[in-house]
């Protein structure tokens, strides 16, 4: 699948910063050279260079970018090329303080660092305009550029005057009148009622924080601008060159704004993925960078780019360890299998000075030409370019689908209840993709206002879904009584759109579909447990949540061992329509929860599309006809085989054993 019409194959290279070596002639011939030789095919160029392009307001200084360019594009280099808009220059601030953000204290910050700009600043809003405009009447027609890198990882809020005036815009918007929005926000609760919409300020430490109503939508306002910000760039851009394509490089397990509603403004998307690969057994670390993989794809349901990951190691991390051998291809090589059209690092050089001087990149300061990170990324140039036909095969919907979604994430790490702050909805997401994962089957995710009961999914997971907004019951009913099989869990349904709890029933919508009902929750001290009996002769483990229904309709799976509900329903199933609709009243420990996902995915005749069983760590994963046999157990392994495999690096025929070393990954198409 294309990305851009410009560029049709798999990219390899990552963010240059020639804007720091330009009285380096040598160094940038150096980097040329170098791209040439580790087959990288694409830089993302002057992310963070409006200092040198506008040095004075006004005065643009394309000369050094011009000559660039030229010099990328005679090598065949290609070039993502970024608006500037994620720092400014000292001049601006100091004359039109109002470009910079207002923190939470509403304190304007001073000049400094980056990601520091007011998103409804006029004058910003001018300045950036005026950039990318320039930026895109001078190259958006060079072929050698493919696509537009906005800004860098968009993230943070600002609350100066001007935002607080959009965030009151965007609530007289929203609810009309100031008695509905009192209503959606309940503040009859310790007198918190508003008057007046000119009232209200974004919630925070100086004002009103107990309101998690607010809170939500000052997390659902703050998408918004970064949208409206993103779609003024686009604007800015499109102006030279309508079919350039756009994209924002998004962030890991990102918190702040939701990815969901920011894709719908891009046409591609990209990310930023800086795994913490050690020593010894990786496997978790895996399944967490998958799932990013995975949803990064979900987001516009289509391929995505792998904008930046590191060639060796961060330097932000507590510990900053070296990728292991086999690890640089390994991981590179698991975003491919995930559906990246592109393996770029932060960054191709390390700087001289700044915080960033000690952070891995493919050239480092002693300037050789033949390290082993440069032997690496040059093995996984030449990966990607034995694998160029799997850019263009389309990818298979997978059988299953998790439900993830923003607003259940902020909902509940708003919510006063069980743990507060700490009711780990991310992390129960992980467990659940990780007993799919582990089995090698596919996953996509969706979250309320994007599931489709007609999608054909299989299996439907909803873990922990606490807010039920968009009417999703409606369509998880439609779902189950057309065919589908859904899992829910403990919490799900509790809250409506605005936060406000359901009356009666609960998961709402849904209890005839799920046939029980729940009641009450109950949290337990780290180091307690309960226990449910599963299918009359096995013991699974639960830990942090035991929530006590009513089983109605609902056929008995499991149920609990101890404490005063000892012996009420744990697990239930119910028949509802032509599908299955089954309910997790409890948190199991991962090896429960692995058990009970196998009996299902059984009985669903979901299977593995590798014929053999799999040790613990080593991993399938299928792209369109190949399957990607990675090994993150931290020890070799063997795996004995009937078949006839083609293997696709190196173009071997495998037989009788498959063998992966530590980090070792085979890339296998089944010849028999
Ligand atoms: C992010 C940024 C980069 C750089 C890297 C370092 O992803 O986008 O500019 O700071 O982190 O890991
Ligand atoms: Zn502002």
């Amino acid at each position: 699948m294309e990305l851009t019409p410009r560029f049709p194959t798999f990219l390899h290279g990552g963010d240059y910063n020639p804007d720091q070596w330009l009285d380096h002639p040598e160094i940038l011939h150096q980097d040329i050279e170098m791209m040439k030789r580790t087959h990288v095919n694409c830089v993302s160029l002057g992310i963070f260079a409006w200092a040198q392009l506008e040095p004075e307001e006004g005065k643009y200084d394309f000369a050094w970018m011009d000559d660039l360019v030229e010099r990328l594009w005679a090598s065949h280099i290609h070039v993502c090329l970024a608006t500037p808009s994620g720092a400014r220059p000292a001049w601006m601030a100091d004359k039109y303080p109002e470009v910079l953000r207002w923190d939470r204290f509403f304190r304007p910050r001073h000049f400094g660092g980056r990601h520091n700009h007011c998103p409804s600043s006029p004058v910003y809003q001018e300045k950036v305009t005026a950039m990318d405009e320039a930026l895109a009447r001078r190259y958006a027609a060079h072929p050698a550029v493919i696509l537009w890198h906005l800004s860098n990882e968009f993230s943070g809020d600002c609350y100066c005057p001007r935002c607080q005036e959009a965030f009151r815009a965007y609530l007289r918007e929203r609810y009309g009148t100031i008695e509905n929005l009192n209503r959606s926000w309940y503040t009859s609760f310790w007198s918190a009622m508003y008057t007046s919409f000119d009232q209200i300020e974004p919630p925070g430490p100086m004002g009103q924080e107990s309101l998690p109503a607010m809170k939500l939508d000052w997390r659902r306002f703050s998408t918004l601008q970064c949208r409206r910000f993103i779609e003024m760039e686009k604007r800015a851009v499109r102006r030279f060159c309508p079919d350039l394509p756009c994209t924002a490089n998004l962030m890991e397990d990102f918190h702040d704004y939701d990815y969901f509603e920011l894709s719908g403004s891009l046409d591609l998307v990209s990310w930023d993925c800086y795994p913490a690969w050690g020593r010894g057994d990786n496997t978790e670390t895996a399944r967490n960078y998958a799932m990013n993989h995975d949803m990064m794809r979900s987001f516009l349901d289509r391929p995505f780019l792998l904008m930046e990951s590191t060639p060796s190691l961060v330097n932000w991390k507590k510990v900053n360890q070296l990728k292991r051998p086999g690890m640089h291809l390994l991981s590179s090589m698991q975003a491919v299998a995930h559906g990246a059209q592109s393996v770029m690092y932060f960054q191709w050089r390390k700087g001289r000075g700044g915080a960033e001087m000690f952070h891995g990149a493919v050239m480092d300061h002693d300037l050789r030409e033949d390290t082993r990170v440069i032997r690496d990324v040059t093995e996984v140039g030449l990966t990607l370019e034995r694998l160029s036909h799997l850019y263009h095969a389309p990818l298979k919907r997978p059988q299953v689908c998790i439900l993830y979604d923003w607003n259940t994430r902020w909902a509940l790490d708003y919510a006063e209840m069980g743990m507060p702050g700490n009711m780990g909805y991310l992390e129960t997401v992980r467990e659940h993709y990780g007993c799919l994962y582990e089995q090698g089957i596919s996953v996509d995710f969706r979250n309320c206002e994007r599931f489709d009961p007609d999608e054909g999914y299989a299996l439907v997971i909803a873990p922990m879904l606490f807010m039920f907004s968009s009417g999703i019951e409606d369509r998880l009913r439609r779902y189950v009584e057309q065919g589908g099989t859904l899992v829910m869990t403990y919490v799900s349904g509790m809250v409506d759109g605005t936060d406000q709890a359901f009356l009666g029933p609960t998961p709402y919508g849904l209890t005839d579909v799920l046939g029980i009902a729940y009641q009450e929750l109950d949290a337990l001290y780290p180091e307690e447990r309960n226990h449910a009996l599963y299918r009359e002769n096995t013991l699974l483990e639960i830990r942090d949540f035991c929530s006590i229904i009513q089983a109605g309709r609902a056929q008995v799976l499991a149920s609990y061992t101890d404490d005063f509900y000892a012996g009420s329903p744990c697990i239930t199933r119910s028949v509802f329509g032509l599908g299955h609709a089954l309910y997790m009243a409890a948190r199991l420990t991962p090896e429960g929860l692995a058990r009970f996902y196998q009996d299902l995915l059984k009985d669903l005749g979901i299977l593995s599309p590798f014929p053999h069983p799999l040790p613990h760590g080593v991993i399938v994963t299928r792209r369109a006809d190949h399957l990607f046999l990675q090994n993150y157990s931290g020890r070799e392994v063997r795996i004995p085989t009937d078949r006839c495999w083609k293997e696709m690096i190196h173009g071997q025929t495998l037989r009788d054993c498959l063998v992966l070393p530590v980090n070792g990954l085979l890339i296998l198409r089944s010849e028999a």
